[in-house]
């Protein structure tokens, strides 16, 4: 029997911090008390060896705690496995932050067991946008925790096999995670008669070739099944009709990998953690612009500031020196330093910043950064990795890396601003996957929070060659003489 005790659900103790206790009197009302997030206490983490204290074998592995007693995971049923992802309010860790438990239930349809299909989990490994490095610490380092997570996973979901689609690049990785495998299979804790269960289920990693896109679900598993790797249209979605036409659940490594802790210790252990409907403790990657860059596991909700002050030494200069922040991977609004000091490090809390949590992806920018050039590189990478299925992606993702590259050196009017922002208005919600929004996203935060340095560029550029160009970089003596400029100008 799996009870939530096997190991001490340590969380459930915590004492909230209170705010400062202001005496009552007539005029106020009792202060809610208000809980500060992080500081996340080593015997609270599930990746133990994110540094490498130990071996990534399945022996050190089953020494901090992997596999044990996930028997009892599996013979407390699909139900049980559910709800306990459920109530510990785990949203997927691979970008859009749905609710993992609810995502999962949808393979367990009506009637799903007179369904004599296979049923897949397709494992993303493919961990593509820029900025993320916290999946591939996770199956280098802590392999098992991503194998026995797609033991517990798939058992929730009822699956035959799992997938692991990892990203071609990540050869180390795949060597390591290999071996994980089948040191498992040898052990018997997966393949026929899983860890003792009855319960047969087959692992197996597939190497990617490197394409960003193909970390969209639906484009994986078109790249699975051996074609380009461009996604498809939904409906159907996955949970129906996906790997091989079986139904198919795609899950990111962590979202995965966290899934029999979880279960281990327990969901109001793991729930206790961050903000309402933001629960759970989370890998997040700092790069960039701060003394010690790191990926470290912390509670949801941590504020920016204390994440980077704490674990990666501030920001180089001193917290002055800020200039900006894209808090979660690369496709994420970019947000200015006077947004960072009070931001909270998570899903609600960057949405309502006009930006999002994504893959929790940070990167620091200090005061020698040109935002500018940053962004421009940014809208290069998504024009080059557009499939080019939808014309709103593949032309829009082009046109912004064309201007963005004007806009650089500072070869346009200030109206282009706006026409630029409109093009990314009108990509957004038009495309097939959300290659579309990725794109489009930076380049608005960009808009939002440092027009004026765009302005500047343009004006400087106008002051050197005598004259403010047409729209479209055109010179200003252009019509004169006698070069097709646009109508109107
Ligand atoms: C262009 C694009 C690239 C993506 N790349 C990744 C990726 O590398 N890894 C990942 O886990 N999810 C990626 N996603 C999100 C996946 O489509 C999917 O939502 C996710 O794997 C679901 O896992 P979760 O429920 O655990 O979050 C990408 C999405 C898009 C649109
Ligand atoms: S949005 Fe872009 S990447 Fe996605 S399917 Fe359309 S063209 Fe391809």
């Amino acid at each position: 029997m799996i009870t939530r005790s096997i190991v001490a659900p340590r969380a459930l103790g915590r004492v909230p911090r209170l705010a400062s206790t202001s005496q009552r009197n007539y005029a106020t009302v009792t202060e809610t008390p208000k809980r500060t997030h992080g500081g996340l206490k080593d015997q609270d983490r599930i990746f133990t060896n994110l540094y490498a204290d130990h071996g990534a074998d399945l022996k050190s592995a089953q020494k901090f705690g992997d596999w044990h007693r996930t028997k009892d995971i599996l013979l407390k049923g699909h139900d049980w496995i559910i709800s306990e992802i459920k109530t510990s309010g785990l949203r997927g860790r691979g970008g859009a932050g749905f609710p993992s438990g609810m995502k999962w239930s949808f393979m367990n349809f009506k009637d799903w067991d007179k369904d004599t299909k296979p049923r897949y989990l397709v494992v993303n490994a493919d961990e593509g946008e820029p900025g993320t490095c916290k999946d591939r610490e996770i199956m280098r380092k802590d392999p098992h925790k991503l194998v026995e997570g797609c033991l517990v996973a798939g058992r929730a979901m009822n699956c035959t096999a799992a997938y692991i689609y990892i990203r071609g690049e990540f050869y180390q990785e795949a060597t390591v995670l290999e071996r994980a495998i089948q040191e498992a299979y040898k052990a018997g804790l997966i393949g026929k008669n899983a860890c003792g269960s009855g319960y047969d289920f087959d692992v197996y990693l597939h190497r990617g070739m490197g394409a960003y896109v193909c970390g969209e679900e639906t484009s994986l598993i078109e790249s699975l099944e051996g074609k380009p790797g461009k996604p498809r249209l939904k409906p159907p979605f996955p949970a129906a009709v996906g790997l091989f036409g079986c139904p198919t659940t795609v899950a990111n490594v962590e979202t995965v990998a966290v899934a029999p802790t979880i279960c281990r210790r327990g969901s109001s252990w793991f729930n206790a953690f961050g903000r309402e409907r933001n629960s759970g403790t989370k890998l997040f990657c700092i790069s960039g612009h701060v003394n010690n860059p790191c990926t470290v596991e912390e509670e949801m909700s941590i504020p920016l500031r204390e994440l980077i002050d704490k674990h990666c030494g501030g920001v180089i200069g001193g917290w002055d020196n800020l200039k900006a922040v894209i808090p979660g991977g690369s496709s994420t609004p970019i947000l200015p330093a006077h947004l960072c000091g009070d931001q909270l490090m998570d899903f609600d809390a960057l949405k309502d910043s006009q930006s999002g949590l994504g893959t929790a992806a940070v990167i620091v920018m200090d005061k020698s950064t040109d935002v500018v050039r940053a962004i421009a590189r940014l809208a290069k990478f998504y024009h080059h990795e557009s499939c080019g299925q939808c014309t709103p992606c593949r032309e829009g993702s082009k046109w912004t890396d064309q201007i963005m590259q004007r806009f650089l050196v500072g070869q346009g009017r200030p109206r282009e601003i706006d026409m630029l922002y409109e093009i990314t208005k009108m990509v957004e919600g038009r495309s097939i996957c959300a290659l579309g929004e990725a794109f489009a996203w930076p380049l608005q935060g960009l808009i939002r929070h440092f027009r004026p340095e765009l302005e500047q560029r343009m004006a400087d550029y106008a002051d050197k060659v005598g004259g403010q160009p047409l729209a479209g970089g055109w010179a200003a003596d252009s019509a004169k003489k006698g070069l097709l400029v646009s109508p109107g100008q």
